[in-house]
């Protein structure tokens, strides 16, 4: 018998939990109360890794303070860049990243303390190594070695450098630290609420970041921009891109990067994406990519309604920084581990175990019947 009605499909419009870091309002998004138009503009990735993590922008001494920890933590265990040499080169990106988190954890003599100061630590360790994991594993695959993190380096610069080997021109690294800003927090997203659900059983942080790695991969959550640059790839035409929409529409199948649960009149930091890859394909004389999106979104706009996402416009952005389809949900994730672990530690700092109800539909209660009478 039912417990409960159910609220709401999916949770649709259930408030699970408290938080002060970042709210959606209609189409406007704050982390801590500050709109991302102006974070975007005006900050940089580490001056919003403060804000989640702290509740307030850093003084330039907390933001130097920072900066030097993060710099100063981010190489990683030589076993563990071993064992990357021994995973199948063609695993899902996603899977092996989360599973180096895992393998963090084996070297990790604080892993398992569960003291505020411990925690803390913990999450700079995952904020700073997990860029160090992503381009390894990408080097590794290709055959070549990974190439150590330079401390004199911003998060963004250092990751395109340890990626690609050659710093990045300016404009390349501010637009990547604008799409970090972009990408760092959202509310109780699907896998930011799956990181709380293991925090609140008081499993540690590596365990919880590797929940929230598990249910960020799907094609409806941050495996969408992968798949849209997947879409991107095979429209060549303004008739192309009228029939994709139109097929898909017709089959019933979602297009990707478009739609979402909460932004109905329009995702915000789609905006910033778009001008990004606008300037981009500029810059490059390479208008396809954003041509291509631009056709798209009118398409879909037009016959079914829908608005972009963040994962419409990042998927152009990312091909123009040059960086491999592979790699764009494990880039999202490495900004969002600001977000994750912000909420680790929110939810350790005021914790009750989330322990929901089901309705339940199955059979009314029955006997057992031994199997030789079935
Ligand atoms: C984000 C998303 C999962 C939100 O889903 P949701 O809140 O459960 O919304 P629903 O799937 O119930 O969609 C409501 C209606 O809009 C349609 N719709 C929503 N997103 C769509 C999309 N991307 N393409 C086509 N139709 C879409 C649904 O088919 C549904 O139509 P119906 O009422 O006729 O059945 C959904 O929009 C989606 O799958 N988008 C594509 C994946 C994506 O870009 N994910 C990244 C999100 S940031």
């Amino acid at each position: 018998m039912a417990q409960a009605a159910v609220q709401g499909k999916g949770l649709e419009g259930v408030v699970a939990a408290s938080s002060a870091i970042s709210s959606i309002m209609g189409s406007t998004l704050t982390y801590r109360g500050i709109d991302i138009d102006e974070l975007a503009e005006r900050s940089t990735f580490e001056e919003v890794v403060y804000l989640l993590w702290y509740g307030e922008l850093p003084t330039r001494q907390q933001l130097d303070r920072l900066c030097g920890d993060l710099a100063g933590s981010r190489s990683l265990a030589p076993e563990v860049i071993d064992a990357m040499r021994r995973f199948p080169p063609e695993a899902n990106t996603m899977v092996a990243v989360r599973t180096v988190v895992s393998l963090l954890a084996f070297y990790d003599p604080l892993s398992e303390e569960m003291s505020a100061e411990a925690n803390e630590k913990e999450a700079r360790l995952l904020l700073a190594r997990f860029p160090t994991i992503v381009a390894a594993i990408h080097r590794i695959r290709r055959g070549e070695n990974p190439i150590a993190p330079d401390p004199s380096l911003n998060e963004a610069e250092n990751f395109l450098y340890m990626l690609k080997g050659k710093r990045p021109t300016q404009t390349v690294a501010r637009i990547m630290d604008v799409a970090l800003v972009l990408h760092a927090d959202h509310e109780l997203n699907a896998s930011t609420f799956a990181a709380r659900i293991a925090a609140s059983t008081l499993s540690d942080m590596d365990s919880a970041v590797v929940a929230a790695l598990c249910t960020l991969k799907g094609p409806l959550h941050g495996g969408a921009n992968q798949a849209v640059m997947e879409t991107l790839e095979r429209i060549v035409s303004p008739d192309d891109a009228r029939g994709y929409v139109r097929d898909a529409l017709e089959r019933k199948e979602k297009i990707m990067g478009f739609g979402h649960r909460v932004y109905r009149e329009g995702d915000p930091r789609a905006r910033w994406l778009k001008q990004m890859s606008q300037q981009l394909s500029q810059e490059t004389g390479n208008p396809r990519w954003f041509e291509t999106s631009r056709l798209i979104e009118e398409q879909v706009l037009k016959q079914r309604g829908l608005l972009p996402n963040v994962d419409f416009y990042s998927a152009s952005v990312h091909m123009y920084l040059d960086i491999p389809k592979d790699l764009f949900t494990p880039i999202f994730a490495m900004s969002r581990m600001a977000g994750y672990t912000a909420h680790i530690l929110e939810q350790y700092a005021d914790n009750r175990l989330i322990r929901p109800l089901a309705d339940y539909v199955g059979p009314d209660r029955r006997g057992y019947v031994p199997i030789d009478e079935r």
